[in-house]
């Protein structure tokens, strides 16, 4: 793993700075569950980025299969802990400092591993993606690759849900992820391989108190769905 890439992400979670967990299931995902479905179960979800989003444990309780990916050990470990589920962890072929946590059902699984490692020869392609501050987290020199990885888990029809930031960057105090996004940012890194379809944007600049205090005087989030065509 590229310690330079996840470390302070690592860091963060021994701080317990982690203002992006959410205490509740994520109620853009929930909305769009069905178009990202289809109403089927036993479809493939990837969650790159995972940390120790109650999603997961959604998603395999409507009977869907989940994998994740997330660097930093501690999350993998919580995300289990706190869901009362028992787990194994085993070997990540290929990756050396990697580990596979796998839930007792089978129904989950954490790689725990850098994400730009991720190929579908270890984990295959998808149904279903869900981006929730991933992309958005990714620094600047690491969205190619992090997009390459998207691409290659991806197939023909698999949908990828988005929750993007729009706002302006020069307003930040500090700055750091989450990057903002706009419209042609989002085109420029999907049209050539999706189809990008804008859901809905809505406020976000009152969500949180830290939005102000980076310094910001609006934000927009915004919800895509990308189909893929490779
Ligand atoms: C902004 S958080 C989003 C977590 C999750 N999607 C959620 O909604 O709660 C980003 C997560 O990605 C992890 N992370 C950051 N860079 C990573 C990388 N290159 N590979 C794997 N995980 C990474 C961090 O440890 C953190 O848990």
């Amino acid at each position: 793993m590229d310690e330079s890439r996840v470390d302070k992400w690592k860091k963060g979670w021994e701080a317990g700075w982690i203002d992006f967990h959410m205490p509740k299931v994520n109620h853009s995902l929930v909305k769009y569950y069905g178009k990202l479905t289809g109403g089927k179960k036993g479809l493939r979800f990837f969650i790159p980025l995972c940390g120790k989003t109650l999603d997961m444990k959604w998603l395999s309780d409507q009977g869907q299969e989940v994998v994740g990916v997330e660097g930093v050990e501690m999350a993998c470990e919580q995300f289990f802990q706190e869901q009362n589920m028992k787990y194994s962890v085993s070997d990540i072929p290929g990756i050396p400092d990697g580990k596979l946590f796998t839930g007792e059902s089978g129904k989950i699984k954490l790689y725990k591993c850098d994400a730009l490692a991720i190929t579908s020869a270890l984990v295959g392609k998808f149904d279903a993606i869900w981006d929730r501050g991933s992309l958005v987290a990714m620094d600047p020199p690491d969205r190619a690759g992090y997009i390459k990885m998207l691409k290659d888990v991806s197939k023909p029809g698999t949908n990828i849900l988005a929750e993007i930031y729009e706002y302006d960057w020069d307003q930040r105090i500090k700055q750091h992820a989450p990057y903002p996004f706009f419209r042609q940012d989002v085109d420029d890194i999907f049209a050539s391989w999706a189809d990008v379809s804008e859901e809905e944007r809505y406020d976000k600049i009152d969500e949180k108190s830290v939005f102000r205090e980076w310094g910001l005087t609006w934000m927009t989030n915004i919800v895509y769905i990308m189909k893929s065509k490779v």
